[in-house]
């Protein structure tokens, strides 16, 4: 039996994400029996006037699957304490609190921080002090929400802080792109598979691209966004994860330290960048009118779209490029990794006068959302033509293959952590790797002579500049949006 402490239950990602996802769980027969989930907070609620509140916010992101009976039975399991994270006697109450929840039987008790980031070495030695990370009665372990730090002092300096009440076992550090289907599914494709592994490497391989582009704008998260920017937001976690994926080598086991010792191994092969191949090999873009959206400086000089090519210096990727992008107010949504092949040694099939030009290269696309499949681009001979050839696509569609909509990542962390499996988190030498990686850049754009920013249109692919920066590698960006469309309802 598992107790779920949420920290800074009243902020939006409790509302948004965790009930939700503990509810979808309750609603499949994942979530244990006799789980209890305790908000904490500053604001008073009593324990109805919270139910109240998350029903209306589960009913309207859980959509058709909201049962009001259902939810009836689930909001049972919800309790709320007001208290402050600057108190020990707030904690001690909790403590009270919990220990009546859990009538003296031995716990697993998870504790989420869902606070502003500021607070999370605060919450985590109060934790320690008040006796609450104790395994005496059973597990403790800490959920920890990004961002794991600023750069890489302030990130070691909180692993440091959260290591001193807590082992590492116990830590879960979230990156919610680690719970999308779409991204665990890289796993399966690249290691279930036998027939993509033996190409996945320099030889066959060209480059690769990882895009993540929202068309959202900075909307009202400006308090938090103007101080962190896209590279920080996304680079750091989300994109590093994805090329992690994409380059690891195969674990011998499906376990945490198996999976991420190879993680960290890619970390330790990409090249960090000097101040000269920041200004040469990234791009920062700021889109036009976000100087004034409300709470925004007037003057910012964070960047809301950046490109950055990265090597990664081991055997299977010496030599291919790996060209990260990702911004908001971009012309749609989507996240998606080309992986593009080498161009076939000789062309037999071009007319002598064509000989020279270039046939699209074969492609496999791993389209992480809105659009989840992937596909492979090829060239196919055009009947009736002699020996014309036209790139065709072989396209695979979750939606297409099974049935049901597809969870949220959420829901799968959350298990995770309820089973202890921290096959899906970031270690903590995993996060702080991954600030050595993008600090240089940070570091160059602010401190060294560099590009300006570069200007973007609300709705476009970015500066103009990043549209053709691959152009210098003779190579350029696939844009397939919207993708993987076809009769169904996507995006
Ligand atoms: C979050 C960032 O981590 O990821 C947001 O803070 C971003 O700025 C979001 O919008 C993107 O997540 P997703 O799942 O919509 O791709």
């Amino acid at each position: 039996m598992p107790s779920i402490i949420i920290f800074g239950a009243s902020g939006d990602l409790t509302s948004r994400k965790l009930i939700p996802a503990l509810f979808q769980l309750y609603r499949k027969k994942r979530l244990p029996a006799d789980t209890n989930i305790v908000g904490f907070s500053r604001t008073e609620f009593s324990h109805d006037a919270w139910r109240g509140q998350l029903s209306e916010t589960t009913q309207k992101f859980a959509g058709k699957d909201f049962d009001p009976k259902l939810w009836e039975e689930f909001a049972k399991k919800i309790f709320y304490h007001p208290g402050d994270l600057g108190k020990d006697e707030d904690f001690q109450q909790l403590c009270g609190l919990l220990k009546e929840l859990e009538q003296g039987k031995s716990t697993t008790r998870i504790y989420y921080l869902a606070t502003a980031p500021q607070f999370y070495p605060e919450a985590v030695e109060r934790l320690g002090k008040s006796g609450l990370a104790d395994e005496k009665d059973g597990a403790r372990r800490i959920v920890i929400e990004k961002p794991f730090g600023t750069d890489l002092e302030s990130a070691t300096q909180l692993n440091e802080d959260v290591h001193k009440v807590f082992r590492e076992r116990q830590v879960y550090r979230i990156d919610h792109y680690l719970g999308k289907e779409t991204v665990q599914n890289i796993l399966v494709l690249r290691f279930a598979n036998s027939i993509f592994e033996p190409l996945w490497n320099r030889n066959y391989i060209d480059h690769v691209q990882i895009t993540a582009a929202e068309e959202v704008k900075v909307g009202r998260r400006a308090g938090y966004y103007d101080t962190a920017g896209v590279v920080r937001d996304m680079f750091q976690n989300h994109l590093l994860q994805l090329l992690t994926i994409t380059s690891m080598e195969a674990p011998s086991r499906f376990e945490a330290d198996y999976v991420r010792n190879e993680k960290v191994k890619v970390l330790q092969s990409v090249r960090p960048m000097t101040p000269e191949e920041v200004a040469k090999h990234t791009i920062r873009g700021q889109y036009k009118g976000y100087k004034q959206e409300p709470g925004v400086a007037p003057d910012s000089q964070t960047p809301t779209f950046a490109v950055a090519k990265l090597h990664v210096d081991n055997w299977r990727w010496q030599g291919v490029p790996f060209y990260l992008r990702s911004g908001k107010a971009m012309s749609c949504r989507t996240t998606q990794i080309v992986i593009q092949f080498r161009d076939p040694p000789h062309m037999l099939f071009a007319k002598e006068k064509h000989k020279h030009r270039k046939v699209e290269a074969n492609r496999l696309i791993i389209h992480i959302q809105p659009a989840e499949g992937i596909q492979v681009y090829f060239q196919t001979k055009v009947p009736d033509a002699g020996m014309a050839m036209r790139q065709t696509t072989l396209d695979f569609r979750f939606d297409n293959q099974f049935a049901g909509t597809m969870p949220d990542g959420y829901e799968r962390l959350l298990l995770d952590v309820m089973q202890g499996d921290a096959s899906l988190f970031a270690r903590a030498d995993e996060v702080e790797l991954a600030w050595g990686i993008v600090d240089p850049i940070l570091q160059a754009w602010q401190e060294h002579e560099q590009p300006p920013m570069a200007e973007y249109d609300v709705g476009e692919w970015g500066p103009t500049e990043a549209l053709y920066w691959m152009g210098n590698d003779d190579r350029y960006w696939l844009d397939v949006c919207p993708v993987l469309k076809s009769s169904a309802a996507h995006d």
